[in-house]
């Protein structure tokens, strides 16, 4: 995969058949500081990993304020886990698909380097955040040092994830998958899929983002006090939308929209 790693700019890519990538700091009883609103329902860097998620509540941005990095890094304490990754997601899913700007990223690169803590960002939809910025994945990954990247969601791919970074990174990397049960020697045909979405599915996100948007307009224009989506905050592939409890059910919109659908497809 040393194609991807050129499009983020780092040594090369470690195609992931196996959800690794919270897993990967060194040791035991490590501390990671992430983004993710609401905390995931299952944590599995703790299971597998040993390590603690000190999770800093996102901003409806996607962002963070950058000031409670420092406040939340751990002392050198016996007591205390080490903080040793900060983990960014962008595009950030749950806040809508928003993408983070990339000087703020830039700003949490410099923070984290003058503290010595490696900076990953989780780019499950990395090059949606490409497609619809029109910077390259290597500008808004500047500040950063690893980054995962998703292939089986906008770019279409049956599975698969990279995960990109530094050599002696990635070998850390490479024995892990392997340790974790991720090693497989048929992956070339779940690479040939990855690059082919490389080449030929990053510029078709913008259509998926054209119809996020739409199915926002189409919502919004309906001024329907318990169905609401904001069609400002739809920056990708993303269009959340809230439905009033006591009006209709999560189950009750998807028929209506599949009826919708059948009528009037975009
Ligand atoms: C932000 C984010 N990261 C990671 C993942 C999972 O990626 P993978 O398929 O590599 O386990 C998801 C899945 O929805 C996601 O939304």
């Amino acid at each position: 995969m040393d194609r991807s790693g050129r499009i983020v700019n780092a040594s090369y890519g470690l195609l992931k058949q196996w959800s690794m990538k919270n897993v990967l700091p060194k040791n035991v009883n490590l501390q990671l500081l992430r983004t993710y609103h609401p905390p995931p329902p299952v944590s599995s860097e703790l299971k597998l990993g040993g390590i603690q998620p000190h999770i800093i509540p996102t901003r409806p941005d996607g962002t963070f304020d950058v000031n409670e990095i420092t406040l939340r890094l751990r002392i050198e304490d016996v007591h205390c886990p080490r903080t040793t990754l900060i983990c960014i997601e962008n595009t950030q899913n749950v806040c809508g698909g928003k993408i983070l700007p990339s000087l703020w990223i830039d700003q949490v690169g410099s923070i984290a380097k003058s503290v010595g803590i490696p900076l990953h960002m989780d780019g499950a939809r990395l090059m949606n955040a490409v497609v619809a910025s029109g910077e390259s994945a290597a500008r808004i990954l500047q500040g950063c040092d690893t980054a995962s990247i998703c292939f089986s969601k906008g770019l279409g791919t049956p599975v698969g994830s990279i995960i990109v970074g530094p050599e002696e990174f990635m070998y850390r990397a490479i024995r892990l998958r392997k340790v974790l049960g991720g090693g497989m020697r048929q992956a070339g045909m779940l690479a040939a899929a990855a690059l082919y979405a490389l080449e030929n599915m990053v510029d078709r996100l913008a259509d998926d983002h054209k119809h996020a948007k739409l199915l926002a307009q189409a919502i919004s224009e309906t001024g329907s006090k318990n169905v609401i989506c904001q069609v400002a905050d739809v920056h990708t592939n993303i269009a959340i939308v809230h439905l009033h409890p006591d009006a209709i059910t999560p189950e009750q919109f998807c028929n209506r929209l599949s009826m919708v659908g059948k009528v009037c497809l975009f």
